[in-house]
């Protein structure tokens, strides 16, 4: 049996960061890894999505640049070199952890791992071989999956997981999402825009559920002008194939409606990966939802064993994942200062326009009556966005009105998920939008956008009257 320090179980970007880290301490750290390196978000998520959202817009905008002078004929769709491009990317993000691994001395074990009491882990190969691994701690980054429907069975050929979606070789004529979330609407984007005729069923009565409403509506209203057909609250109840094409049956407000379509993508959430994993073996037990409660330092209730990454309470992102990955290993390694602060966790949809917020909806701080001031900027009054042909949209900044700090920003327009991470810092800070205001922003840029809407908090507005 080979011992380690550390043993982390899930190489995405929650396992790998916190690999990497345990190992730049000192510790003697192995990673298990079943699948390939870097997890969902390089190889079946993040990563190849942001690569089809790309993609899919170049196309788009040359098509649509009529306005600008631009008259591009003849203008076509490869989906099997876009396919190619996409995998030539993610196939080069994994073999680079794999030298990140060797480079920081991480010792990467091939195979699943399932926990055999405390301090080992039987790994078993593809091959069949098996390996026990002992550990004097353990972090446990096993990630999701996505959640499966009753009468929806996914075989990535008509009914599709994400995974699936981000594979085909074909753009389908018409396609229905089940799901008006994150992965259904930036997939939607995708597909519209390379000419699938789009149909999104959303069992609540709205896209994105957790977002201010105002926010998504600019999403809401572009995809419209694409063609996408929003049904809300509608579920959808079974499928059957007729004539190569799949019948739905949908119930919208109690009435039957029927929908047919070449392909369905299923894209209801994602499920934490904590069955099978031997956990019971350590006394570990689950929260109702099956995620592992872990508290600001990543430490689950078992002396020695952490948990971060889609396993743990939150939402699913990478970027809390690998935080949680630097916070487990600061404290693997002895340091215990280093902690999870949820509120500073941006949320980003790459739709477009770009969604990206950082702190609390405006409807929960309104709910939750705490006094506040709010500075709205829209992209419409923005030079550099005029410039970009991409006036959609604006930049919300909410302080407290007592301390002025900032305590949440909501932007929906171009380059959202660039312009958060100011957002975010000034949460990270406590940064008030006194501060904002005194920062010199470059100009022409978007980001003045948050500029703005600091003056405005602030009852100043420059360039926008009040
Ligand atoms: P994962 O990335 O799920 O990695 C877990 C790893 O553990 C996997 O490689 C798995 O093979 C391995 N594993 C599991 N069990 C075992 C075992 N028993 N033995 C060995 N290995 C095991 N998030 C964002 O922040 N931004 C985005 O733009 C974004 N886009 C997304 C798009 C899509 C289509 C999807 C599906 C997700 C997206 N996400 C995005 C979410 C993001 O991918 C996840 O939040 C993130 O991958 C979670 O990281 P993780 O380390 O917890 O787990
Ligand atoms: P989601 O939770 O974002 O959205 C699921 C949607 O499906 C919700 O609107 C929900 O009301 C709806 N729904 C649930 N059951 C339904 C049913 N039976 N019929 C119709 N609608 C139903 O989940 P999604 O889109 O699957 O994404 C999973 C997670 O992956 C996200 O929560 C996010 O954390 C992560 N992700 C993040 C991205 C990003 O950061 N840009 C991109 C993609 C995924």
């Amino acid at each position: 049996m080979s011992d380690f320090d550390v043993v982390v179980l899930g190489a995405g970007p929650g396992g790998y960061v916190a690999a990497i880290r345990c190992a730049q301490h000192g510790l003697k750290t192995a990673c298990i890894e079943q699948g390939l390196l870097g997890g969902v978000c390089l190889n079946v998520g993040c990563i190849p999505s942001k690569a089809l959202i790309h993609a899919s817009k170049t196309y788009k905008k040359a098509k649509d640049g009529a306005n600008m002078g631009i008259l591009a004929r003849d203008i076509g769709i490869d989906m099997v070199a876009m396919q190619k491009w996409k995998s030539g990317i993610t196939s080069q993000l994994s073999k680079g952890i794999g030298m990140l691994f060797k480079g920081n001395g991480v010792t990467h074990i091939q195979g699943r791992g399932v926990l055999s009491g405390p301090g080992q882990v039987v790994v078993r190969g593809a091959d069949g071989s098996e390996q026990r691994v002992g550990y004097k701690q353990l972090i446990l980054a096993t990630g999701s999956s996505p959640i499966q429907i009753p009468g929806f069975p996914f075989d990535n050929e008509a009914i599709l997981d994400s995974t699936g979606a981000l594979a085909l070789a074909q753009v389908p004529a018409s396609l229905a999402v089940i799901g008006g979330g994150v992965i259904g609407l930036e997939l939607t984007d995708v597909y519209a825009r390379l000419g699938a005729q789009v149909t999104v069923i959303e069992a609540t009565d709205r896209l994105l559920p957790g977002i201010d409403a105002d926010v998504v509506q600019p999403v809401e209203r572009k995809q419209k002008k694409m063609g996408v057909k929003h049904l809300l609250s509608t579920k959808a109840v079974s499928q059957r194939q007729v004539d190569g094409l799949i019948e739905l049956t949908l119930e919208s407000a109690g009435k039957p409606l029927t929908l047919q379509v070449e392909k369905v993508l299923v894209a209801v959430g994602r499920r934490p990966n904590t069955r099978d994993l031997g956990l019971e073996t350590i006394g570990l037990s689950l929260d109702a939802r099956g995620q592992i409660p872990v508290d600001a330092q990543q430490r689950t209730a078992i002396a020695g064993v952490l948990a971060i990454g889609d396993i743990t309470p939150g939402p699913m992102l990478a970027h809390k994942a690998s935080r949680e990955g630097e916070v487990a290993a600061e404290f693997a390694a002895g340091h215990s200062g280093a902690a999870m602060d949820p509120v500073c966790i941006p949320n980003v949809v790459y739709t477009d326009p770009e969604i990206a917020t950082v702190g609390p909806s405006l409807a929960d701080l309104q709910k939750s009556g705490k006094p506040i001031k709010i500075g709205k900027f829209g992209f419409g009054a923005l030079g550099r966005a005029m410039t970009a042909n991409a006036t959609d949209g604006f930049a919300r900044m909410i302080s407290d009105s007592a301390t002025d700090t900032v305590l949440a920003v909501q932007i929906v327009g171009a380059e959202a998920s660039e312009l958060i991470a100011e957002a975010g810092l000034a949460l990270e800070m406590a940064a008030t939008t006194q501060d904002i205001a005194l920062t010199i922003h470059s100009h022409p840029t978007m980001a003045e956008a948050l500029l703005e809407a600091a003056h405005t908090a602030l009852g100043h507005p420059l360039h926008a009257l009040k």
